[in-house]
């Protein structure tokens, strides 16, 4: 699939909290952008504020002009980010990356989502469901998760706290919440899995499915400097024969990949940009 990629000054147009750990960035664009689930746009604020390398996010949403991002603060980038007012400027290239597919026929699809792992399966969600598909979202606790973009998801969450009257969350690991899901429906699949969150969460859930021989495809998310293979700071190991494994660009051949060929022994989040904070 070949998408345009744009490098777009757009517009803050709203940018606050949707729980107590996220927040919702939605940018004005100077012109419609399509997108794929699992593609992301590089970031980075326009003016004094500018930092030295852009910051990948995954595309929540991307409609006639506006895009849309889910995201927590984690360091300067995005405390940077974070304190962006409506009208501020924001650089976004966009969109980047391999998505993940668009449903296969007959064989139904399950999506596991942890904390800001939601943007892509969201996005999925949003243009390819189908009766029989299963959606599952992990959170801290209920005050993290953000209930008003998961309507008809299956919310598990590792405290109980913070769930709102009339909404219901597991408390456990998503994966535990699947399993028992699928047992208690007596569903054998099988299922094509798609996972994107923390890298505890992509191997448990890489696991479920090799457990049962389901195909599984993850989204990781590697540091990354560029964005578009540039820059070779976002590599992942992956498997090409029996022994034998190669450096991935995990912004240009993912930040999907099939998870039976991600090298886990291998597989660690190294800081990318010479193990500092970047600028
Ligand atoms: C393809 C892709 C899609 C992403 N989508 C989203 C998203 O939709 N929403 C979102 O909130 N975040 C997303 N991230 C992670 C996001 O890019 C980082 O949180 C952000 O770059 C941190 O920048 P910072 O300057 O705030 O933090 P830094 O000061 O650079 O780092 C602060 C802390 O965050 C850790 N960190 C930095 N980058 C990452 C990373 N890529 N993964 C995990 N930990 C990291 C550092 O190790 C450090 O502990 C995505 C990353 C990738 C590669
Ligand atoms: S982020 Fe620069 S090569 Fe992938």
């Amino acid at each position: 699939m070949v998408t345009r990629r744009w490098d777009l000054l757009t517009k803050v147009r709203r940018n606050g909290p949707v729980s107590a750990g996220l927040l919702r960035l939605d940018v004005e664009l100077p012109r419609p952008v399509s997108f794929a689930p699992g593609q992301f746009a590089m970031l980075n604020l326009a003016g004094p504020a500018e930092m030295v390398l852009r910051r990948p996010f995954s595309i929540l949403a991307s409609e006639a002009d506006e895009m849309s991002f889910l995201y927590r603060v984690a360091g300067r980038g995005t405390a940077l980010l974070a304190a962006a007012r409506v009208g501020d400027r924001v650089a976004c290239l966009a969109p980047l990356g391999t998505p993940f597919p668009a449903p296969t026929d007959g064989l139904p699809v399950i999506l596991l989502a942890g904390g800001v792992g939601l943007p892509p399966l969201h996005a999925w969600w949003a243009r390819y469901r189908r009766p029989g598909d299963l959606a599952f979202f992990g959170g801290r606790d209920g005050h993290d998760v953000p209930w008003d973009l998961l309507a008809d998801w299956r919310v598990s969450v590792d405290r109980g706290v913070g769930v709102p009257a009339g909404r219901e969350a597991f408390a456990g690991l998503v994966t535990d919440l699947c399993a028992q899901d699928l047992a208690r429906a007596g569903a054998t699949g099988p299922y094509q899995v798609l996972v994107c969150g923390p890298t505890p969460l992509l191997r448990a859930a890489a696991a479920l499915a090799a457990a049962r021989g389901w195909p599984c495809l993850v989204s990781v998310e590697e540091h990354m400097g560029c964005g578009y293979g540039v820059c070779k700071g976002c590599v992942v190991p992956v498997r090409t024969g029996d022994d034998e494994v190669r450096n991935a660009m995990s912004c240009e051949e993912g930040p999907v990949f099939d998870a039976s060929l991600l090298a886990w022994d291998r597989f660690q989040q190294a800081p990318a940009v010479a193990g500092k904070e970047r600028g």
